[in-house]
């Protein structure tokens, strides 16, 4: 789909992947908890440009190979490119995983930052367990926004100043009311996949705290800056009339809306790459295993 939204989103997850996990953290979940030692086939649902990929195929026995399915063109087009000069095996499909359907081919099943942008994520799941040969594996790797919106800390000022937190755990459960679509996906996976058969189940949290420090070196700090605004951390809120109404429609009361335009504004103004400022994203990660 070439005017799919993420299609223009490259730049955004380029720069934002890298604060969620250290890479060492990553080595330790394949190599210590889910124990990969013989070459493995992998499929990553929603797979962006392959990121997931570029993580963990260097930690994979080599014989290992990676397909990525995504519905945007761009971002597959951009995958290709990045795996262009690799040794592994690669391979990437455009499609509406929606209308997709997939033999039981693969060892291990990946999404990424991906089930909180369907409607139907337990539907997707269980599409995704069908992938999987006997005794494959399953690894969601999904945020919880209720407790991603409290890991900040600005120094000098009181989190409730620039983050609503009562108000915007609340909006994101209406959201998901209203859109199925749901931020807080990624507490819920152990649940669903328990529900639809899966074994073995086991959950991490990400480990990464990013910090933000004016006395640590300028280069690092900049690109941390650059990643937390790209984020979306104390961007600009824009039109105020706008961004009211909107927040409105999703079922904030007036005030409430008024509020959080404050908060964003206040919080926008504030934010420049010579604050303190500590962040944890707080991604859950969920594994388990299929027996048939
Ligand atoms: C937040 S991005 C994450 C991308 C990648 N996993 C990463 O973390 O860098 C969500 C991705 O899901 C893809 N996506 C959303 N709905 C999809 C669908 N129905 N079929 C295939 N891909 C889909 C988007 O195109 C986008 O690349």
């Amino acid at each position: 789909m070439s005017n799919h939204y993420w299609n223009s989103k490259i730049e955004y997850l380029s720069k934002t992947r890298w604060l969620y996990y250290n890479d060492d953290y990553l080595e330790f979940l394949v190599k210590s908890v889910w124990k990969i030692t013989s070459p493995v086939r992998i499929i990553d649902f929603g797979c962006g440009y392959g990121y997931l990929g570029t993580k963990l195929l260097p930690l994979f026995p080599e014989g290992s190979t990676y397909t990525g399915v995504d519905i945007g063109n761009k971002l597959i087009e951009h995958a290709a490119d990045v795996f262009r000069e690799s040794t592994f095996h690669t391979e990437f499909i455009v499609g509406n995983i929606q209308d997709m359907s997939f033999e039981k081919e693969y060892n291990i099943v990946v999404c990424h930052a991906f089930l909180l942008h369907v409607e139907n994520p337990k539907e997707i799941l269980q599409k995704m367990i069908g992938c999987l040969v006997d005794g494959g594996r399953i690894i969601c790797f999904e945020p919880h926004w209720i407790s991603s919106m409290a890991n900040y800390f600005l120094d000098g000022v009181n989190a409730s100043e620039f983050v609503q937190l009562g108000f915007l755990q609340k909006l994101f459960e209406s959201d998901k009311e209203r859109s199925g679509k749901d931020g807080n996906i990624g507490i819920k996976v152990p649940v669903y996949l328990s529900q639809l058969g899966v074994k073995e189940i086991d959950c991490r949290v990400s480990d990464r705290v990013n910090f933000l420090d004016p006395n640590a070196d300028v280069l690092k700090m900049d690109a941390l800056y650059s990643s937390l605004k790209e984020d979306g951390f104390g961007a600009d809120p824009g039109d105020e009339d706008s961004f009211i109404s909107n927040l409105i429609q999703r079922g904030a009361t007036y005030e409430e809306a008024t509020n959080e335009y404050k908060a964003e504004l206040f919080l926008s103004e504030i934010f420049n790459s010579d604050v303190f400022l500590t962040y944890a994203a707080n991604m859950k990660i969920t594994s388990g295993v299929i027996e048939r």
